[in-house]
């Protein structure tokens, strides 16, 4: 004997916990399931424990996907305001960081309890520790095998997310529901993740552990974002890697403006003039931690010596240098510490409108499991409630 369902959300995510309580809005038998203990729990760890919900500016444009179109109609189906105005209903307290970021003032539990009261409904359930053995396609629907229950839905909504994190949860079950599907994955990578040096560079900067500068930092494709840099014992992080680490590929070098604050010549300049017996490093050390400037004179970057003993085009060479700086990662520190999966269900086999596949009806794709990722700032959640929402409109 097999329990049916209208709908199955496999995984209770930011993705999957929204589209059950928009589908048990309408009346529909909702079951939830989740291989974890407990729901939400990224929700519970994202933006330090504070999760940065949503954004005050979202576009498209924040958002990488091979189809740069595909996300535009949940995101305006479903938009920041809307959640921002179910964050107001709730009386969640949140403050707005830099560039627009929206996170908790309290606690990210608040966002991961307002969606479990979102859920709150005789017709929706919630199951956890279940693991899914088996799929099967029926004439109307979904035929599921899952601990030892046999399930039944009409819509089968996976929910499942990405890669990273793999000890919170994170497997690689939603790409292969697609395969079963015959719907094609675009390759996935880590995204929003520290960069790893070669070995020099590692033995080089990893005493600068803890020291944040503003930059600007680019990528081969010209993306560039002005964010902090962080240098770590590992090699480098901070938002301005994260951002950028989601648009680099092996074996490139990223460009990174070390001084955006300061117009290093006229510094340079004017210090020659006034002082010019004092050192090169003493001068940049006005614009930099002095720890930096020691370790790229260390490495030769350029020689230490009296400003009076510059000319005019060596200046300029160290102010050139300084804005363009240029090192190439050895790689990332990969799933175990990533925000996000790049890549993922390719989505133009998924309609934009409805989340639901074009060849398999009563299938549905959303999250982070898709082949859709935001940038640093909220947006990947507001992927996730707006795929969510239509999904749950549909499902
Ligand atoms: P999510 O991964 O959240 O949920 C998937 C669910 O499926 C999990 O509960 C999992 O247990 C379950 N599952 C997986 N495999 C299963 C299986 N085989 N059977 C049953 N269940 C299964 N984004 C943002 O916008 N703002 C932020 O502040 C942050 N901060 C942040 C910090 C950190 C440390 C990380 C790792 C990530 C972020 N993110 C973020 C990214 C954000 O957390 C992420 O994009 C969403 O949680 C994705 O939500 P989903 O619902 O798609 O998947």
């Amino acid at each position: 004997m097999s329990e049916k369902f209208d709908v199955i959300v496999i995984g209770a995510g930011a993705a999957g916990l929204m589209c059950a309580a928009e589908a048990g809005k309408r009346g529909r038998r909702v079951l939830v399931i989740d291989h974890a203990k407990k729901p939400g729990r990224k929700i519970l760890i994202s933006g330090g424990g504070r999760c940065n919900f949503t954004n005050n500016d979202v576009a498209a444009s924040n958002y990488l996907c091979q189809n740069p179109h595909f996300v535009k109609s949940a995101l305006s189906q479903y938009t920041n305001w809307d959640f921002i105005s179910m964050v107001y209903k709730y009386e969640i307290d949140f403050e707005e960081r830099d560039h627009g970021q929206l996170f908790c003032l309290d606690s990210a539990k608040d966002i991961v309890n307002m969606l479990l009261e979102e859920c709150k409904m005789p017709n929706v359930e919630q199951r956890y520790r279940c693991d899914v053995h088996s799929i099967e396609k029926t004439e109307t629907g979904f035929k599921l095998h899952a601990n030892a229950d046999h399930l039944e839905c009409d819509s089968l909504v996976v929910a499942t997310g990405g890669l990273s994190m793999p000890k919170l949860g994170a497997t690689p079950f939603g790409y292969k529901v697609a395969e079963q599907f015959g719907l094609p994955i675009i390759p996935t990578t880590a995204g929003l993740v520290p960069f790893t040096l070669h070995k020099q560079d590692k033995e080089d900067f990893s005493e600068l552990s803890g020291i944040a500068i503003p930059t600007e930092i680019t990528a081969q494709d010209g993306t560039l974002f002005k964010e902090a840099l962080l240098f770590t014992h590992r090699g480098l992080s901070g938002p301005a890697v994260l951002q950028i680490s989601s648009f680099w590929k092996a074996g490139q070098a990223v460009s990174i403006n070390l001084v955006p604050q300061t117009d290093v010549m006229e510094l340079l300049e004017e210090s020659r003039e006034n002082h010019p017996n004092q050192s090169l490093k003493n001068t940049l050390a006005k614009a930099l931690p002095k720890r930096l400037v020691e370790v790229l004179i260390e490495r030769k970057e350029f020689e230490d010596k009296p400003l009076k003993q510059f000319n005019q085009k060596q200046l300029q060479e160290i102010a050139h240098h300084l804005e363009n700086w240029s090192i190439a990662p050895n790689g990332t520190e990969g799933y175990r510490t990533a925000e996000v999966t790049l890549g993922g269900v390719d989505t133009d086999y998924l309609s934009s409108k409805t989340m639901e596949c074009k060849k398999v009806p009563g299938l549905y794709f959303i999250g982070e499991v898709m082949d859709v990722t935001g940038w640093l700032g909220g947006y990947n959640f507001q992927w996730c409630w707006s795929s969510g929402f239509v999904a749950g409109q549909w499902a």
